[in-house]
């Protein structure tokens, strides 16, 4: 392994742990959906690295035995159904019309990407940030939401029926002014099925 390599993969580790300081910067941040700035290695070489693989050691810490890369692989309306994607870097990348369903998606990094009509019933989506995503169209029925962030996404359309997140979360969601229409699947009305107070 090249010593570059090695940098990166320290930095990720670094940003997995949950206290990252910045590769470069220097500054401390979290880990977790509401963080605003994370330096990310390069993106890895080759399409073969683009497939879904469950995580066969990490669980809910995102521990993972190397970088698991998806930025910008085209996975639209591949199945991850059941599989561990913690750790996962999942941003710059087509999710659209995926099965994610009984997923386990802890501390992913999946910002600007496609996840339109991506479904996550049932998914354990822990710490992930969909910052400035397109999640048109997803369906989130009783997922497990925690401390995941939506700010700058595009939620229109989405369901979010019976999702469980905190109320800090619940809050900036229903802040988001694209959080409207109606699923196209299951029919469910967006703002309702978040449980937004008022309209
Ligand atoms: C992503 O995948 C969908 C479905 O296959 C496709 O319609 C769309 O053009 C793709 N690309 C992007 C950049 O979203």
């Amino acid at each position: 392994m090249s010593l570059d390599n090695n940098s990166a993969r320290v930095a990720l580790g670094t940003f997995l742990a949950g206290a990252a300081v910045l590769f470069s910067g220097g500054e401390a941040a979290l880990a977790d959906g509401s963080t605003t700035k994370f330096s990310l290695p390069p993106v890895g070489q080759g399409k073969d690295r683009c497939l879904f693989k469950s995580s066969a050691m990490g669980q809910a810490n995102a521990a993972r035995d190397k970088l698991y890369d998806l930025r910008e692989c085209d996975m639209s309306g591949k199945s991850a159904a059941g599989f561990d994607l913690s750790g996962v870097i999942a941003s710059e990348a087509n999710f659209s019309k995926g099965d994610f369903k009984e997923v386990v998606m802890s501390k992913a990094y999946a910002r600007s990407s496609n996840w339109e009509e991506a479904d996550f019933t049932n998914a354990v989506v822990d710490r992930v940030s969909f910052d400035g995503s397109s999640m048109k169209g997803a369906i989130f029925q009783n997922a497990v939401l925690t401390s995941t962030s939506f700010t700058g996404a595009d939620v229109e359309n989405a369901d979010f029926t019976e999702a469980y997140m905190g109320d800090f979360d619940q809050k900036n969601l229903c802040k988001n002014p694209t959080l409207k229409g109606t699923n196209p699947v299951t029919n469910a009305d967006t703002r309702a099925s978040a449980g937004c107070r008022s309209l």
